[in-house]
């Protein structure tokens, strides 16, 4: 007997409805589009959540690697349910977000990623994210975690967040927080900005190509850096990096 081994390791999708984009000005004066992403664009994202595999500041190793992980394992039909965002602006990728739906009333977080610091570009992804779970999907409540201090004053302190600490997250197992509708509804008129339909020019500009990001964040130029950004006493960090910058690691 032959056994289609695809159709096995496949998930079957839940029906979803789709995101419908939405546009807003960002404190720079720019027009920022926040669209889903579609399976096929998953690799146009890829390419630019890589180099943040090693950018130990504010953790973006570790949110960059989980994001790529999931990015691959969606594009691959490996993950459940998984849905995509982007924000770019003037086709720039600016920001990505992922999440997940868990049952038709529950949804998760996965990850916020801003490729453009200090817009509010990530907080206005999460917000858009959090719109979908609950105007679209129709979800009652979205478990979340933060893996960064930002993260963590982000969502859990600007909307209010409630522990739900006896459900371990997807991420890591770490104690789960929430938000519910009510809380989401009590936020919306201060965090959830953004405009829709966006104008036609805008949106093809976004849909056309998913252009790099202008100013990513970098690995610091400064060893010490790294050092400080761990805590490590011993400065192992810091003599790795050096070792990796004179490519002296094998006369270690
Ligand atoms: C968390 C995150 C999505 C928030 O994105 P954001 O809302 O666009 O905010 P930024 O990261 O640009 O800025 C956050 C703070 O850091 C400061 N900041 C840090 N680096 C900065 C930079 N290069 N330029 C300007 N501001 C910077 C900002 O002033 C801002 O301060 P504020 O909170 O008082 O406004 C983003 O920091 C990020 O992607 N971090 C790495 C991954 C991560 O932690 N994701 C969330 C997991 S829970």
């Amino acid at each position: 007997m032959s056994v289609d081994l695809e159709k096995i390791l496949r998930p079957i999708p839940a029906e979803m409805a789709p995101y419908e984009p939405k546009y807003m000005l960002l404190a720079s004066g720019e027009a920022a589009v926040v669209r889903a992403v579609d399976r096929d664009e998953i690799p146009d994202l890829l390419k630019h959540v890589e180099p943040l595999l090693h950018v130990e500041r504010d953790y973006y190793d570790v949110v960059a690697s989980r994001v790529y992980a999931e990015l691959l394992s969606h594009y691959q039909y490996r993950f459940q349910d998984q849905y995509v965002l982007a924000v770019q602006v003037d086709g720039e990728l600016a920001a990505i977000v992922n999440g997940r739906q868990v049952t038709p009333t529950l949804g998760l977080s996965l990850h916020t990623l801003a490729l453009r610091r200090g817009l509010r570009v990530g907080a206005h992804a999460f917000a858009a994210k959090m719109e979908y779970h609950f105007d679209v999907l129709g979800h009652d409540e979205v478990l979340i975690v933060a893996e960064s201090p930002i993260g963590f004053r982000r969502w859990m302190i600007e909307y209010k967040l409630e522990k739900r600490f006896e459900i371990p997250h997807e991420l890591g197992g770490v104690p789960s927080w929430a938000l519910t509708r009510e809380l989401f509804d009590a936020a919306r008129s201060s965090l959830v900005v953004g405009r829709r339909p966006v104008p036609p020019e805008i949106l093809e500009k976004a849909m056309e190509a998913i252009l790099p990001p202008s100013d990513p964040p970098t690995p610091a130029l400064d060893p010490l850096s790294a050092t400080r950004s761990k805590y490590d006493p011993t400065a192992t960090a810091l003599m790795v990096e050096r070792w990796a910058m004179e490519g002296g690691m094998q006369d270690a």
